[in-house]
């Protein structure tokens, strides 16, 4: 397997990262998870202006414009052959000896691969159940940075459980899931966290306002509490991985008729037309 390192593409076993990188000590970086379809970047205009956003808010110098990386990514996807999947990409602030302020020579350092995957077809299908958790994340939730641990937790809280995802909820009201956005589904109006500094602005989110609005389906960006969620007729999550997912089940309670409702079935159906 290839990697991109700097601008480089190199064969994983030859690929060195220092002890030293930020990336390791504090998880000082970003990245991005951008989706292959048919050996093509899905979205990744909006992919790329997160991760810009990204980088200015945590003030590391992308050392590349946009159109670079995306050729650089484009001829890793080539190189790898990979035809379904998605490309993973991060980028640390650099290395230095371990020191909280921002080294004043560390050059950042970009890494990407590619992941091959078919589509969940059967997740997609059936559907899964979640837990609610307390979001204890920090405020800035926005940010795609490599500071994942409340959200490993979160997940492996689920899988402890036996469920298939969290939902996070700051004092009862619901914001996302651990790698995922939420929407619930209530007399024929969708409803999702507003895109502000408590989530993740999730470009499938982007993609599904912009289906529901061209279904003439009404989508409301508003706050919702765990009491709706479990009284929604539907609820789903959204990402890049899992695309539009049913959620069928919330901690223990049968969401609508404990089966993937219609407006999710229809969202699908838009979301797979949109697959080139
Ligand atoms: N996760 N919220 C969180 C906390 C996420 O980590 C993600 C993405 C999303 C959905 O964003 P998008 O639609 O742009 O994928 C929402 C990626 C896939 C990950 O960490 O693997």
């Amino acid at each position: 397997q290839i990697y991109l390192y700097q601008n480089e593409f190199v064969a994983k076993e030859a690929l060195h990262i220092s002890p030293e990188d930020r990336g390791y000590y504090f998880g000082d970086g970003l990245y991005e998870v951008i989706r292959v379809y048919n050996g093509k970047l899905y979205e990744a205009g909006p992919h790329f202006a997160r991760l810009t956003r990204t980088a200015e808010a945590l003030r590391i110098p992308l050392p590349f414009t946009e159109d670079e990386l995306s050729a650089q990514l484009e001829k890793l996807i080539q190189v790898n052959e990979l035809h379904e999947g998605s490309v993973y990409m991060q980028i640390t602030r650099g290395a230095a000896p371990r020191s909280h302020p921002f080294p004043a020579s560390a050059e950042p350092i970009l890494m990407a691969y590619t992941t091959s995957y078919q589509r969940p077809v059967a997740t997609l299908e059936e559907g899964i159940t979640a837990v609610t958790t307390d979001d204890i994340r920090w405020l800035r939730c926005d940010l795609k940075t490599l500071n994942l641990l409340p959200n490993v937790m979160a997940k492996q809280h689920a899988m402890d459980q036996g469920a298939g995802d969290v939902i996070f909820h700051r004092s009862g009201t619901v914001t996302e899931s651990s790698s995922s956005n939420v929407m619930i589904v209530k007399n024929n109006v969708i409803k999702t966290h507003p895109a502000n500094n408590l989530i993740l602005h999730g470009i499938t989110r982007l993609v599904v306002l912009r289906l529901a609005k061209q279904e003439g389906i009404q989508l409301e960006e508003a706050a919702f509490t765990v009491d709706e969620l479990l009284n929604a007729d539907e609820v789903f999550i959204t990402s890049t991985t899992a695309e539009v997912t049913p959620v069928i089940q919330i901690d223990g309670k049968a969401i609508g008729s404990g089966k993937p409702g219609p407006l999710t079935r229809q969202l699908q159906t838009a979301f797979e037309a949109t697959i080139p």
